[in-house]
């Protein structure tokens, strides 16, 4: 595979990734992201704060009430970003399994896509591990097709194909009124997703996206690009071709202490989603919002700021704003981004989410490597896991 530096450089490559794209367009065509389910050990209670500190809003509920007698889920939205959180009502099965493997986190990322069979057909034949057959569900208001495979770890896709479907959001949801609706924060989408895998494993997922699912590699990050004094990783950012699907992959490095990727494996026991990173147009009110209503983002020390203007130049926002909040940012030929890391979002130190502002740049903030990884070791000394 070709290293590019952009996505731009990819429509005009001479690397061949054209021709990759060109028939990943043919076999598996995305639309975007569907949806994001994540099993969790209290839904209601993780809906409540879905809703209260990111500023996600009611959309859809299934369980006891609408005839789901196993498992409950609340279906929460953001502009065209869909969370989905599942508890089990039962002992036993797959999904209590998954939270006592891992703690609450990714399951599922849901790919939108027009033809839900042929995506199953076209990825299992190059290699993927079947999830789920082929299935229609149906009521009132339509049919939707869904089918799955198995990526890293116990993470799964979907393919959902809704062009037949009016409903809320899968039949068996029915819509879900709340009297607490708490203001929306302005994120937007989500603009990638990143899985931490083993000791030496990103290489074979990022050849598992390619293979199956036609991504080509559009970054590469070694060691030496992400270390800091003690900890180091590498990465791979893999994409598709029209760039709405963006999968970064992580694998730890050695280092002189433990990597936070090593860590993130401890707590979850194998490969799984790290962050899920979403839009905004205006991150210093979405940073804003989110900071007032309890979120807590990753510090960052002072001096990040004092030759900020001299690394990236000419910015749009007041650069003591930006330090007020710990707001990152990066250039790179097309532009520059700001983005800022949460702590994680769950009780063991797994998950987090990134806000991401893009002003041009398309690439993933390389340049605050250096800071964040810091900033996490800072996290890691005080959990004693460093
Ligand atoms: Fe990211």
């Amino acid at each position: 595979m070709a290293e590019i530096k952009n996505l731009k450089d990819l429509q005009n490559t001479e690397y061949g990734l054209k021709k990759i794209f060109e028939d990943a367009e043919d076999f598996l065509p995305l639309n975007g992201t569907d949806y994001i389910e994540l099993y969790v050990g209290n839904a209601k209670q993780s809906a409540h704060f879905y809703k209260t500190s990111f500023g996600f809003q009611s959309e859809a509920y299934a369980g006891l009430e609408t005839g789901m007698k196993d498992k409950v889920s609340f279906v929460l939205k953001q502009d065209k970003i869909r969370l989905v959180l599942t508890t089990p009502l039962e002992k036993g099965g797959k999904i209590i399994e998954h939270i006592d493997e891992h703690g609450d986190g990714v399951k599922v990322i849901a790919l939108w896509v027009d033809d839900a069979t042929k995506s199953f057909e076209e990825t299992t034949k190059r290699g993927a591990k079947p999830f789920m057959e082929p299935t229609k569900e149906e009521d009132e208001h339509g049919h939707v097709i869904r089918s799955g495979i198995y990526t890293y770890g116990e993470t799964v896709h979907i393919f959902v194909e809704r062009k037949n479907y009016d409903g809320v959001f899968l039949p068996g949801y029915k819509k879900w009124s709340s009297h607490y609706n708490p203001e929306p924060v302005g994120l937007k989408f989500v603009d990638h997703m990143v899985g931490n895998v083993g000791w030496g494993e990103m290489k074979k997922w990022c050849e598992f996206y390619a293979r199956t699912m036609g991504f080509a590699q559009i970054i590469s990050f070694t060691d030496d690009d992400i270390s800091t004094d003690y900890t180091a990783l590498m990465s791979k950012v893999m994409s598709n071709g029209n760039g709405r699907i963006k999968f970064p992959i992580n694998e730890p490095a050695k280092g002189k202490k433990k990597s936070q990727i090593e860590e993130y494996l401890d707590f979850y026991n194998g490969p799984g989603v790290q962050h899920i990173a979403v839009a905004t147009n205006n991150i210093v009110e979405t940073v804003s919002a989110m900071r007032n209503r309890g979120v807590e983002f990753l510090y960052v020390p002072e001096e990040y700021y004092d030759d900020l203007l001299d690394r990236v130049g000419k910015i749009d926002e007041d650069v003591e704003v930006l330090k007020k909040h710990g707001i990152l940012i990066d250039r790179d030929e097309e532009g520059y981004l700001l983005q800022i890391f949460t702590k994680p979002v769950v009780d063991r130190p797994t998950m987090f989410f990134e806000v991401i502002q893009r002003k041009g740049a398309q690439s993933f903030g390389v340049g605050n490597f250096k800071a964040l990884f810091e900033a996490i070791e800072r996290e890691q000394a005080n959990r004693g896991t460093l």
